[in-house]
Parts: structure tokens; sequence; C-alpha cells
């Protein structure tokens, strides 16, 4: 199995490769160096070079409040540059794995959504992200689409480092307390889509770190388990403002890795320790 990894210089895609590695498997880390999405025929040429069997894609525009002022760019990116992708990856009959997220959802309420519920994107982020999935569900049958939350990596800027900085300058931090999800090592995801992209159990999933928390108790367990005396007061998201809108409900069902026979994800408490060791 030769597996194409997009977006290797981010978190996800660097964990994706440390995991490919280990199980033996030949995998060809790629970013905007090598190509960009954006481009169809650069994307169509270098797929049809390696001929990949698979292709676990990992890049994306990721800048959610950023992507409020900056429509265009990030939906070429995540809608069209999966596009191309898509055309790219049927070509050479590869099979296909897409990286979504939780903000694909309204997220109202207070349950756990399944794979199948009606989408309902807050944000231009999910709006693109949505237009992935739709590119890759319409065009092809050998695909995945895995939908995450809240990731963080050694590879990259995220939550956590921000909150330790703050920890270290700060006495006190607002964070919010009224979204709620799962966050999730990406070293840990990494492992899961590994494991799924060698079968051919197609179709949707959910993959995050186990139970669920509020980015205000993520924080507190970060400045807890960092040994910060910082304090973290809870605010609403009315209360904080920013430019993309956020879902406060972004809990996620992990029924469908049951149902195809994959490992779920640690504790998310459990991989903050492990996370805040290798930053060490
Ligand atoms: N981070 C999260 O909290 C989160 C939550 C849910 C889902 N996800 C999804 O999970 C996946 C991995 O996220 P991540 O946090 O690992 O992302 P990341 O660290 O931002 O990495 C994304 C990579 O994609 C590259 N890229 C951007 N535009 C490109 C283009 N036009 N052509 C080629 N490469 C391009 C980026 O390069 P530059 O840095 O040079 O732009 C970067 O190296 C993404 O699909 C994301 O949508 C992430």
């Amino acid at each position: 199995m030769k597996v194409m990894v997009t977006g290797v210089n981010g978190q996800l895609g660097h964990d994706v490769m440390i995991h490919l590695h280990r199980q033996g498997i030949e995998g060809i880390g790629v970013d905007i160096q090598d190509f960009d999405l954006t481009d169809e025929d650069a994307v169509m040429s270098y797929v049809k070079k390696v001929q990949p069997s698979a292709i676990i894609h990992c890049a994306a525009y990721t800048a959610v409040d950023k992507a409020e002022s900056d429509i265009a760019r990030c939906c070429m990116i995540n809608g069209e540059g999966t596009k191309n992708l898509v055309r790219a990856a049927v070509s050479v009959k590869a099979k296909m794995m897409y990286i979504s997220t939780d903000y694909v959802f309204p997220g109202e309420g207070v349950e756990p959504y399944e794979t199948m519920d009606p989408k309902g994107p807050k944000n231009i982020y999910g709006q693109s992200k949505l237009q992935g999935e739709m590119a890759v569900s319409s065009q092809m049958t050998a695909y995945f689409i895995v939908r995450t939350s809240w990731v963080y990596g050694v590879n990259g800027n995220n939550f956590v480092k921000t909150m330790l900085r703050l920890g270290k300058e700060r006495d006190s931090i607002n964070v919010v307390c009224d979204q709620i999800g799962s966050p999730t090592y990406s070293y840990d995801l990494a492992r899961c889509l590994v494991d799924l992209i060698q079968t051919t159990r197609y179709g949707v999933y959910h993959a995050t770190n186990e139970g669920f928390c509020s980015w205000a108790e993520f924080a507190q367990a970060i400045m807890d388990k960092a040994g910060l005396n910082c304090k973290v007061h809870p605010v609403l998201t009315i209360q904080y403002k920013t430019a993309a809108a956020r879902p406060l409900n972004s809990r996620m069902s992990k029924d469908s890795l049951d149902r195809a026979g994959i490992a779920r994800l640690p504790q998310w408490e459990d991989a903050l320790e492990r996370y805040l060791m290798e930053l060490r």
C-alpha cells in the first residue's frame, strides 16, 4: 500500500506519517511546496506521478476566524481543492480519506451528533469543509470522511500551546464555558486514520478523543497538568466576540468506529497528559 498524505507540514499530516512508518506502510507526505491544491493540473500531474493506492487528505485552510473575511480563498482550498484531489484520486483508482470537522453541524441541543444528522455550518470554514465532503461523496465510492474536533499536535500552533503561553504571562484568562466538545490529540487521531485506511469499511466516521468538556474546562486542565497558577474565568460565548460563529454543541457519537471494529481514541485527559510530556 502506498499512501499519499496531504498537509504533512501541519499537525495531523505530521502524525499520520509517524503511524504509517510505524506500521510499515509507505507514506508520501506532501504540502504546498509540492503542489497547491487549487491548481488542478498540478494536483493531477503529481498524483499521476506518485500513483498512490490511497490518499489521506489532511491539508486545509484552517484559520476559522480569518475565513470570514477571506471567503473565496477558504472555499477555493477546502472545496475546489478537494474536488481537484478527488479527480486525481479517481484517475489513479486511489481510495480517499477526507478529514472533516464538527463545524459542519449547526451545534444545537446537547446530544452527540450521529454521522448522518442534518448539517448546517454556522461559519465559512464549516461551509467550505462541507463543500469538501460533498466533493468526495458525490464523485467516489471508495472514500472515508472522518470528522474530528479541537485538534492539537506537536507540529503546529493550537489551543494548548496558546494556553501554556498565556498561563505563563497572565494571572487569569477568560475562556468560553458553553461550547462543549472533545479535544483531540492529532497523534491519537492519526493512529485511528491509519487503521481505517487499511480497510474497505468505506463511509462517514467521527473520531475524537473520548469524553466531552468545555473550552474552559480544557483550559483549566491544561493549567493544572502544566502546574501553572493562572486562573481560568468561565465566560459565555455571547460575552466573547469572535469573527466566526461557533457551535455550542460539538459532541459527536463514535458509534461508527465501533461498527467498523476500529479502536476508539483514549480519554481526552489522558491524551493531554501524554501531549504535555511530549512537548517537554
Ligand atoms: N485544527 C483543528 O482544530 C481541526 C478541527 C477539526 C477538523 N480539522 C481538520 O483536520 C485536518 C488537519 O488539521 P490540522 O490542524 O493538522 O491543519 P494545519 O495544521 O493547519 O495543516 C494544514 C496544512 O495544509 C496546508 N495547506 C493549506 N492550503 C494548502 C493548499 N492550497 N495546497 C496545499 N496545502 C495547503 C497548510 O500549509 P500552510 O500552513 O502553508 O497554509 C498546512 O501545512 C484539516 O482538514 C482540518 O480541516 C482540524
